[in-house]
């Protein structure tokens, strides 16, 4: 089936899905005078989540949106958090709205998710578009931005039917491994969705075309799980502890072992560089996508 070896290189990828959303977005403004317009929310100062919510902030200024960041005090009560959001909701300048994951403790992220309007949940993460996505139902959806990234490079190289091929997404969170197993059947392949009380794990993947990880197990998967041919998706961002030259050090490492993986397989994702700029790409497309449905605009596909 497949053959050639390859790394998939989403930066370059997610480069050219950017450039795309820059073209589309000024013809939009040209067109319709609409701004897409993107609102991130954090709550207190992760330092992880400060990072990554000022890249998703950095990416839409330069996708030409009009973009809002606000860092809210890590102990606002939660009625504070959502009334923001029920501002945001109302403001017809604001197409997306995404408030970073996780909250502190005191904050009920149900209640904070189900707050932000359904047709502004750039997030994909509101009950009703989480329906619509288990339902099949993608024209009216928000698909959430990692397992639609993934999808992305899949089809790239797959193409977009992926009848009789088999699927393995190993990870069930909402965020990702649900979702992903959504994307993965709608395009006709044969999922399973494996976890951590799944038996046999290695037997699955050895007999599986399209393997996707998501379970911050670092370097989980090995060389020998891997169907010749197949293609391995690494969503893992695992960040370890080295010593080089006597120095501590850190580094990112994924939940698959890519060399081994390589070995084998036609095509992986490495860590860091394949799946992580493609989230914040299908940020961009998610925003993109909200305010041409709220001007009538015809929505581009990637
Ligand atoms: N935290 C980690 N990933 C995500 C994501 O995709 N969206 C939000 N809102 N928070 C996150």
């Amino acid at each position: 089936m497949i053959t050639k070896k390859k790394r998939i290189d989403g930066q370059v990828i997610a480069r050219d899905v950017i450039s795309s959303i820059q073209s589309e977005t000024k013809k939009l403004i040209q067109e319709t005078h609409v701004t897409p317009g993107l609102a991130v929310i954090l709550v207190g100062e992760n330092p992880a989540s400060l990072i990554y919510v000022a890249s998703k902030s950095q990416k839409a200024n330069d996708c030409g949106f009009h973009s809002i960041q606000r860092t809210l005090p890590a102990d606002s009560t939660e009625e504070e958090v959502l009334n923001h959001i029920r501002k945001l909701n109302d403001d017809q300048t604001i197409h997306g709205i995404l408030v970073q994951l996780p909250l502190p403790d005191h904050i009920n992220e149900k209640t904070v998710i189900q707050t932000v309007a359904a047709e502004k949940d750039v997030d994909g993460f509101h009950p009703l578009n989480v329906g619509k996505l288990g339902r099949g139902d993608l024209s009216s959806t928000f698909i959430p931005c990692t397992p639609a990234g993934v999808m992305l490079l899949i089809r790239r190289f797959l193409g977009d039917d992926l009848s009789g091929l088999n699927a393995i997404v190993i990870g069930r969170s909402n965020i990702v491994g649900k979702p992903m197993a959504h994307l993965l059947l709608n395009a006709n392949c044969t999922v399973t969705i494996a976890h951590s009380q799944t038996n046999n794990l290695s037997k699955l993947t050895r007999i599986t075309d399209i393997v996707v990880v998501a379970v911050g197990q670092p370097q989980m998967v090995k060389r020998d799980w891997i169907k010749p041919g197949a293609m391995v998706i690494d969503v893992g961002i695992n960040r370890i502890v080295t010593s080089e030259h006597g120095e501590r050090k850190f580094r990112l490492i994924g939940d698959v072992d890519y060399e081994g993986a390589l070995v084998n397989a036609a095509y992986v994702t490495p860590v860091p560089g394949g799946v992580g700029p493609m989230t914040v790409a299908l940020l961009m497309a998610n925003t993109l996508a909200s305010a041409c449905r709220f001007a009538g605009y015809k929505i581009p596909k990637f």
